[in-house]
């Protein structure tokens, strides 16, 4: 779909071209306002915001819409993952970490 293009200016890519995936932190980053248009119902992208890092949960059954268990995706659901998950960060690890939040 169409996407915002990152707001840091980089062609970090290029030094990366051999390599799997982009060390986080040369990640785009991302506004708060630009994570909350991948909330599931704006956009088909889905991403959540976790621990300063951005994660794009679009292709997890368990997000569709943007919905998870009372909780919405497009934004930072850093604390509510500490207060309120019966599981830990690792759910996180079969998706990619797209971007910062700035
Ligand atoms: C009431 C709060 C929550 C409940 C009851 C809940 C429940 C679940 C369950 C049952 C699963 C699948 C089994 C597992 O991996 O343990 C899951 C997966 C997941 N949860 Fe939560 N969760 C909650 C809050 C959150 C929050 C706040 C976040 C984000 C910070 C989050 C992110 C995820 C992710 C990324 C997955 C993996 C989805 C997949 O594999 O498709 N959850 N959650």
């Amino acid at each position: 779909m169409n996407t915002l293009p990152p707001e840091s200016n980089n062609d970090q890519h290029s030094a990366l071209d051999n390599q799997q995936s982009t060390p986080n932190n040369q990640l785009p980053t991302y506004s708060r306002a630009q994570l909350a248009l991948r909330n599931g119902q704006d956009r088909d992208e889905i991403w959540v915001g976790y621990n300063g890092l951005i994660y794009d949960v679009t292709r997890s059954r368990l997000w569709r819409r943007g919905n998870h268990y009372e909780h919405w995706a497009g934004q930072d659901l850093t604390k509510e993952l500490q207060k309120d998950a019966p599981h830990t960060e690792h759910v996180f690890d079969k998706f990619p970490a797209i971007g910062r939040l700035r």
